[in-house]
């Protein structure tokens, strides 16, 4: 499958009847070994059983995803989360209570069930129960879990609607299952309870403060700024990741002549530079694209990926993104703004 070209076919999955001739489709061909890109609420991920190695290695493939990052396990109940993992902890069941179904993956020791090629070798296993109907109803048909990394080509933005995975993947696959534009927009927090404190590896529109509260705990000093140390904890969290084809530069302005002498300086053209503002798109910016950029941090989140995939689209060579504001929330979209920008 993955080595002569096919072309993927895209079912809708928003209607009842739609999504259960979807939902059908891609439990027949998930049964059969073969990967599926099927929509979440954070982004599109491309799964395959997660107890058969044969069908994990497909995801590797098709991705082009290095073989020491771990995939992580979804599933539609807390009871099939218990089966995946060593030992279920009481941190473990405070998390799920208040955070499940949701864009939480929760790092607890794998369980035998799951096969090394998941976890990249590993002992632990990052798992999430998503919320997304369309993946729950086929987790549930299934009766096993789905490994699903997100849906896009290793080290490119992540999808957010079907028709970004059909861009990367289109010629890759069998079936895309379309279940609309992603509620949330960034991938799940991901947060690794095996160490001591526990610490966020990949920080999400859940945030460490809401994590911790949920824990009844404080967090740690040395936690709360060490976005960086706890990323290398994290295989797959390389520097550079989420990468749009243009250069991306964050930046903060307060005029438009500010503005327009940071781009003399960089040497953009306009013809080939598309502006992200946050609080302020100044007038007489004709001449550019531009994008005023939403308000609040979840919907900024649900909005910014679709941004970088229309940048690569238009072919713009340089991103210009207004630094949004420095608070609890926008974490997650900090982190994804600095990997975007790494080169
Ligand atoms: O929102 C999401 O999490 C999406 C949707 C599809 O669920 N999935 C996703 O998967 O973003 P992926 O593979 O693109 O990113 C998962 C990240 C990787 O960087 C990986 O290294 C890390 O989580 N990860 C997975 N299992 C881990 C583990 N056992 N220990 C540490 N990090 C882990
Ligand atoms: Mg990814």
């Amino acid at each position: 499958m993955v080595t002569g070209k096919v072309n993927a076919k895209i079912l809708r999955a928003i209607e009842p009847e739609e999504t259960e001739i979807a939902v059908e489709e891609a439990v027949r061909l998930l049964r059969a070994g073969e990967v599926v890109a099927l929509p979440t609420e954070t982004v599109y991920g491309l799964a395959a059983n997660a107890f058969s190695p044969d069908a994990v290695a497909k995801i590797f493939k098709v991705k082009g995803r290095p073989s020491s990052n771990p995939i992580i396990v979804h599933v539609s109940s807390i009871s099939m989360a218990k089966k995946c993992v060593r030992q279920w902890t009481t941190d473990a069941q405070k998390l799920a209570n208040n955070f499940w179904p949701g864009p939480l993956t929760i790092v607890l020791p794998k369980s035998d069930i799951i096969p090394p090629i998941v976890t990249a070798g590993g002992e632990t296993v990052g798992i999430r129960f998503p919320s997304h109907p369309v993946i729950r109803k086929v987790i549930d048909k299934c009766g096993f879990p789905l490994a699903a990394p997100s849906a896009n080509i290793s080290s490119r933005i992540s999808p957010t609607t079907a028709e970004h995975v059909f861009k990367q993947l289109g010629d890759k696959i069998k079936l895309i299952v379309d279940g609309g534009p992603c509620a949330v927009g960034i991938e799940s927090t991901v947060f690794d309870i095996t160490s001591q404190p526990p610490r966020v590896l990949r920080p999400g529109i859940i945030h460490e403060e809401s994590l911790f509260a949920a824990l009844g705990r404080r967090i740690q000093p040395a936690n709360s700024t060490d976005a960086q140390s706890g990323v290398l904890r994290s295989p797959g969290l390389l520097k550079k990741h989420y990468a749009p084809l243009a250069k991306l530069i964050c930046m903060e302005w307060k005029t438009l002549d500010e503005l327009m002498t940071n781009l003399k300086d960089l040497g953009c053209d306009p013809k080939y530079t598309r502006i992200l503002a946050y609080s302020n798109l100044p007038q007489d910016l004709e001449s550019w694209k531009t994008t005023l950029m939403p308000k609040t941090a979840t919907a900024y989140a649900r909005a910014l990926y679709a941004e970088l995939h229309r940048c690569d689209e238009e072919g713009v060579r340089w991103i210009i993104v207004q630094t949004p504001p420095h608070l609890p929330q926008w974490e997650a979209i900090h982190d994804r703004l600095r990997r975007a920008a790494a080169t």
